[in-house]
């Protein structure tokens, strides 16, 4: 398991996303676009100040896992790991978003296995790992 305690130093910028019809500009399209499985070159840091959502990843077998951010929660995705976002049923979220260098939020969309970043992912957190269970980037 890889340690992110060393990245703080790193932090360069921040801001605030809040997430509900009333507040988030093209709302509809956002959260449609949120829900599509996608992946980033850089990570994805989120700290919940308001509110709660759910962040999905996959399993070793492509199954789903929910995690279920609330407030005082944080998630931080690995670059070149495919996820999906969406709110539970009370339709708020408030999210600090921490980026290193210039925010880089551009989702590619499941498949995109032959971005450098999916690749990196991959060799770093699926092919050591214990279980020898490596999932195949060209699958
Ligand atoms: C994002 C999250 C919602 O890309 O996955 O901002
Ligand atoms: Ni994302």
């Amino acid at each position: 398991m890889k340690s992110y305690c060393l990245y703080f130093s790193y932090w360069h910028g921040l801001d605030f996303c809040e997430v509900c019809p009333e507040k988030l500009p093209n709302y509809e399209e956002k959260i449609k676009n949120f829900f599509e499985e996608h992946l980033h070159t850089d990570e994805e840091i989120r700290y919940c100040v308001a509110g709660s959502g759910y962040f999905d990843v996959r399993d070793h077998n492509d199954k789903w896992i929910r995690v279920w951010v609330k407030k005082g929660g944080m998630i931080v995705l690995p670059a070149g790991i495919y996820h999906r976002f969406t709110l539970d049923t009370d339709n708020y979220i408030k999210a600090m978003r921490l980026f290193v260098g210039d925010p880089v939020w551009t989702p590619f969309n499941r498949p995109h296995d032959h971005l450098p970043a999916r690749k990196e992912y991959i060799q770093n957190f699926l092919q050591n790992e214990g279980g020898g269970q490596a999932v195949d980037a060209a699958a």
